[in-house]
């Protein structure tokens, strides 16, 4: 069995994932936060000592700013509910998933102005494309770091400098990157940024997060959700503190303990070897699925260009057939369609039908990517 799907969630997770987990449940399976006896406070203990590593991994002073969340999608929906008031104005790309557009859709209904820039078809932004944007005025630009349709990387840094000196901030969507390329807030110049653990961070679903910045004023951002936080509990009011304002409600300590244990894993290895393990692979597999008759590939030709994400279609043949025949006839998974991302397939030119998305992950090998350079020539020729 091949796995190549981790764009949509990393598998399998390493082993020190689990045995991280496990030993919370065993040793450590109180409620962080709330109880006072050893076994909260050994629960505590792991949900800061994950926050800390990922403080230090995004490049922020204060743990604190690590505000947990089940994922992504509910780390997006804080920052963009919480900051845009009607009357106001957002500006975003054209490369954005849904955990971004459906949001602002409905914002939108709230009288909240969307403005799109447009991305080229590899998926592309250019950062002047902003300024004339920015002109109008913004509250906040929001765009994810790479896509998970094709793995084009946004030039992330340059349009944040635009969109600060225009005074707007900037929410940065690094379901993609975080755990493949570096992220460190104040080197890029972003305000806030939302991050899944499930992914290349190599944690377990149900964790992810909302980094602030160490210059972000969090009175900017309302809550989510209200409830208990183990903290000021004599108060029927949510507290000020961070992260307490923003995490009401029993955390996820176990998935917490295993996203620790998967930063520490990846941290081991190294980002940038872990990188130039997948941009050897996705050379490989773009040379290979070019010489492919009946193959048209999506996305930036040059993989530095890119995160480990293949997209494409193969003439005459349905993305659905594609995959389904990997899976049936070599058991290679990946994911086909639309990935959650209608705005991207719009501007590569792949919608409705979208694309077969290969994602291969830090244990891929070579050959496998000779194995599946191999099926997807004879899936093309009959
Ligand atoms: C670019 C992008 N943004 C957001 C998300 C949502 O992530 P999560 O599933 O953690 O909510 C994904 C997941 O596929 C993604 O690829």
């Amino acid at each position: 069995m091949i796995y190549l799907d981790h764009a949509a969630t990393s598998w399998p997770k390493p082993p020190e994932v689990l045995a991280a987990m496990q030993n919370f449940l065993e040793r450590a399976g109180g409620n962080p936060g709330r109880s006072g006896h050893r076994l909260s406070i050994a629960a505590g203990r792991v949900v800061y000592d994950t926050r800390e590593a990922l403080a230090d991994f995004f490049g922020i002073s204060d743990p604190l700013r690590v505000l947990f969340t089940l994922n992504a999608t509910h780390a997006l929906n804080l920052a963009l509910q919480g900051l845009l008031k009607p009357g106001e104005r957002v500006i975003t790309g054209g490369m954005e998933h849904n955990a971004v557009m459906r949001p602002l859709r409905e914002l939108e209904k709230r009288g909240i102005k969307v403005e799109i820039v447009p991305a080229d078809k590899t998926g592309t932004l250019a950062p002047a494309a902003f300024t004339a944007a920015l002109e109008g005025g913004a509250r906040l630009v929001v765009l994810n770091h790479a896509s998970n349709v094709c793995g084009t990387i946004a030039p992330v840094k340059e349009i944040a400098a635009l969109a600060h000196a225009a005074g707007s901030l900037v929410l940065v969507d690094a379901a993609q990157t975080a755990g493949v390329l570096p992220l460190h807030l104040t080197e890029m110049g972003v305000d806030l940024l939302a991050f899944t653990g499930h992914k290349a961070l190599q944690g377990p679903p149900g964790t992810g997060g909302l980094v602030l910045a160490d210059s972000f004023d969090p009175a900017q951002l309302n809550p989510l959700i209200r409830g208990g936080t183990g903290s000021r509990s004599e108060f029927e009011t949510q507290p000020d503190d961070l992260p307490d304002r923003y995490e009401s409600g029993t955390p996820n300590g176990v998935g917490l303990a295993g996203l620790g244990a998967g930063l520490a894993w990846i941290q081991t290895r190294g980002l940038e070897s872990l990188r130039a393990h997948e941009l050897g692979l996705t050379a490989r597999l773009r040379e290979g699925l070019e010489n492919i008759k009946g193959v048209h590939l999506y996305g930036p030709a040059d993989p530095q260009l890119s995160t480990a994400v293949i997209s494409f279609a193969i003439e005459g043949k349905r993305v659905s057939e594609i995959g389904y025949r990997l899976d049936e006839e070599h058991e290679i998974f990946c994911r086909v369609g639309l990935h959650c991302a209608p705005a991207a397939h719009r501007s590569l030119g792949s919608f409705p039908e979208g694309t077969v998305r290969l994602a291969p992950g830090p244990l891929t090998a070579l050959e496998d990517i000779e194995t599946i350079i191999r099926a997807l020539a004879r899936i093309a020729a009959t």
